[in-house]
């Protein structure tokens, strides 16, 4: 089975906030995103609402009919609240802090486990299937069972620098940390800064790999190819 493409639609977001009105719509977008053949949508909300707002992920859930993802930090109780209202089919655990422009790290999941037990397992109670983000490093990726997650997400921002000097020097540390991960019975998902240039390689490397979220590029690509080309110029890296 190929790799899912769940497409991230912050960004979409941030370009109407900028305005302040409803342009670009963005449960149209979402609605769009889908029929133009996203395997699902992703919504990372965060604190500040300076993205996606609270509302706009309870007005995009009905209209699903892919896979919901919602990632965010669950320390903050608002964010905890939302997932269990909308109940997403996965939530992605991100420990970004609050005005963090984009999330740039994983969990020490060694460090945090006793709060991620506690945090998957309530997710999980809902029906809500978990995915804990984490750095490209094997002990980190294995040690993310103990947490009792369905999946982690591999947090691709290295990967993306370093894809145009080596790419066999950057994926290493994925595939590693993937086998890792899969050997303690864990699925992945991987995200940030992948694109056009880099995702077909990353899949290659990473069969197994059940899902990526793309954001940033993607939307930017949109600008010059149009959304729905877009959209089939990823899934066809991922084939
Ligand atoms: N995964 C996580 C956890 C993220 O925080 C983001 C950015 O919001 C992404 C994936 C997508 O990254 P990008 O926008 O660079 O594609």
């Amino acid at each position: 089975m190929s790799t899912k493409l769940s497409v991230n639609i912050n960004k979409i977001a941030t370009l109407r906030n900028s305005r302040g009105g409803q342009k670009p719509d963005v449960l149209q977008a979402a609605i769009d995103c889908q029929l133009f053949g996203a395997d699902g949508i992703t919504v990372h909300p965060r604190p500040d609402e300076r993205h996606i707002r609270y509302s706009d992920v309870r007005a995009i859930a009905p209209i699903i009919n892919t896979e919901f993802n919602i990632e965010g930090n669950p320390k903050e109780d608002k964010f905890v609240d939302l997932v269990l209202e909308v109940k997403p089919h996965q939530v992605t655990l991100v420990p970004d802090a609050i005005g963090q422009l984009t999330s740039n790290h994983g969990w020490d999941v060694i460090k945090h486990q006793e709060y991620l037990v506690k945090t998957v397992a309530l997710f999980q109670k809902h029906q809500i299937r978990v995915s804990v983000f984490v750095d490209p490093d094997s002990y980190m990726a294995a040690a993310a069972a103990d947490t009792g997650t369905d999946r982690i997400e591999l947090y691709t921002e290295a990967y993306a620098k370093h894809y145009p000097q080596d790419r066999m020097k950057a994926i290493k540390p994925y595939v590693d940390a993937a086998q890792a991960a899969m050997y303690k019975g864990l699925d992945i998902n991987a995200g940030h800064d992948l694109d056009l240039d880099n995702l077909r390689f990353f899949a290659s490397q990473i069969p197994q790999l059940k899902e990526v979220s793309i954001g940033h590029a993607l939307i930017s690509d949109a600008l010059y190819y149009g959304l729905e080309n877009t959209i089939q110029l990823y899934k066809r890296q991922l084939q």
